[in-house]
């Protein structure tokens, strides 16, 4: 734990929509290689966060600092394609492109935003879906795939750009629970492969076991934030233990 080196520094973060405040003074960091959790009752904002982190939502106030540059800095406006192309996002919907091939869906981003040559980017696919098992399914369309197929695919097209970090909003939820597993196993190998992860997660188990911190954020506020071992052997705050007692 000595040489962390901060990736991403959040300071004093808070959103609202119109008169709803959804997101109060959050302040947290995260670091290069590690993988946190973020879990919490419906409504939170845990959406909302990771959406402030990659710029899909604009922050109302405070500081979102990014490899040291405030990507909230209207200054850096400019950047904010390159900063969003270091941050891969998986959802709970797969969002592949249906009129396209497995193939295709992975190589037009590196293509078109990075110039990757075709053979070069096609290699690449074929390497990383050789990693998630799915190298058979390298022409098949999303239509053909089952869900859990789909979201290996999905995290495989973020990996394509390299990014420094990926986040995770509730990538297994709208999974059949058997397809489940083999969502979680893909995660599971890239955070052992030291990608760093920001995780929104239903699934307690992953959170304990594979995130070494957890952040429990209700109502808009960080209510604890720790080590994941300890948050769930020994939760402080009243919402936490009730929230826990309902999931687990
Ligand atoms: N674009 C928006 N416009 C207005 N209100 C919004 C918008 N996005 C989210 N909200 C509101 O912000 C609050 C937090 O929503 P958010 O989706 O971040 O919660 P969540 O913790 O991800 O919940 P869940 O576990 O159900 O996914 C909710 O009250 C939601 O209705
Ligand atoms: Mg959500």
């Amino acid at each position: 734990m000595e040489n962390k080196q901060t990736m991403i520094e959040v300071q004093d973060l808070c959103k609202s929509f119109h008169k709803l405040e959804v997101l109060k003074h959050i302040s947290t960091n995260f670091y290069k290689n590690e993988v946190v959790s973020i879990i919490g009752p419906s409504g939170g904002g845990k959406s909302t966060f990771l959406r402030c982190l990659n710029l899909l939502e604009k922050p109302t106030s405070g500081k979102i600092i990014f490899d040291g540059t405030d990507i909230c800095d209207k200054r850096q406006n400019k950047n904010i394609d390159l900063h969003r192309q270091k941050m891969g996002m998986v959802f709970q919907q797969f969002n592949l492109f249906n009129n396209m091939d497995v193939m295709r869906n992975l190589t037009v981003a590196p293509m078109r935003i990075k110039k990757m040559p075709k053979d070069e980017a096609e290699s690449k696919a074929i390497e990383l879906l050789k990693k998630v098992g799915l190298a058979d399914r390298v022409s098949a369309y999303p239509s053909q795939l089952s869900g859990g197929q789909k979201q290996r695919i999905a995290i495989v097209r973020s990996l394509m750009m390299d990014p420094e970090v990926m986040l995770f909003d509730e990538p297994t939820s709208a999974l059949d629970p058997e397809m489940i597993g083999e969502v979680l196993d893909v995660m599971k190998a890239l955070a052992a492969d030291g990608m760093t992860m920001i995780v929104v997660t239903h699934e307690m188990r992953f959170a304990r076991e594979v995130a070494a911190r957890t952040i429990f954020l209700a109502d808009g506020k960080i209510e604890e934030d720790k080590p994941s071992h300890e948050l769930f052997d020994n939760p402080e705050s009243p919402r936490l233990v009730s929230f826990l007692q309902k999931v687990l």
